[in-house]
């Protein structure tokens, strides 16, 4: 098990490959995404043991509505259920939960699971899990934008925009993890990604494990980071 060093705050993963992994299976899509929850739980509980004080998981992104009704409707299930049925796991591990992302688009059955576990965990002092939900990068910048110029704020600069982001209180990754095998960003934490380690893996995440974690953040530890200065 790796070592935290003060450097390592907040690793942020983009899950992707529930899909094809179910499909190579000769498997619905849908049972990709219930082994996907069932991975995610394994390294929520792995980042807690680590003591990594943020996590940020892209559960559901905003274009991903445009997925076919069904799909949509059985991640969004998935969802409630796992939240409500873990509940009582996270308060064990003392987390705490909050989202990121247009809470206000997801269905009720999803808002009131999540409402209940955001308050109930909202006294947790150890690892704090964001789950990215109805979530854009771009949109992210845009609400910030406007509760900006809502306020009427001058002196608009960086500090600024950040402040009003989703959640404000977070650092900016340190690690940026996407499964699968694509190399794209798909519109996750854009403001935030300026200066993380990015790492590309190419197992499905229903096959991601601990020890894929384990060997990412030492391969972070080699690396470099010079933050726009020289070595
Ligand atoms: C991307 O795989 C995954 C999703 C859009 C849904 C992920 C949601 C979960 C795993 C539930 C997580 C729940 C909690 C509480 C953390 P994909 O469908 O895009 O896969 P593909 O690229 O193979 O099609």
């Amino acid at each position: 098990m790796p070592i935290l060093s003060k450097e390592l705050k907040h690793i942020a993963i983009i899950m992707d490959g529930n899909g094809r992994w179910a499909l190579q299976k000769g498997m619905d899509r849908e049972e990709g995404h219930i082994e996907g929850a069932e991975t995610a739980k394994k390294i929520i509980q792995f980042c807690s043991n680590i003591r990594l004080p943020y996590l940020t998981l892209y559960a559901f992104s905003k274009e991903n509505w445009n997925r076919p009704k069904r799909e949509v409707s059985s991640i969004m299930k998935l969802l409630s259920k796992i939240i409500k049925k873990d509940l009582q796991s996270l308060m064990d591990l003392n987390i705490s939960l909050q989202i990121a992302g247009e809470e206000n688009e997801l269905p009720l059955h999803v808002r009131k699971a999540l409402e209940l576990a955001i308050q109930k965990t909202a006294n947790n002092t150890g690892m704090k899990v964001i789950l990215a939900l109805s979530y854009s990068g771009r949109e992210e910048i845009v609400s910030s934008l406007k509760k900006i110029i809502n306020n009427k704020s001058k002196n608009i600069n960086e500090d600024l925009v950040e402040k009003h982001l989703y959640c404000p209180e977070v650092p900016s990754p340190d690690i940026l993890i996407r499964t699968g095998g694509d190399k794209r960003i798909s519109n996750f934490l854009l403001w935030q990604i300026a200066y993380s380690e990015i790492f590309f893996e190419e197992e499905q995440w229903p096959d991601f494990r601990a020890e894929n974690l384990s060997n990412i953040i030492e391969r972070f530890y080699e690396r470099k980071r010079t933050f726009g200065n020289i070595a």
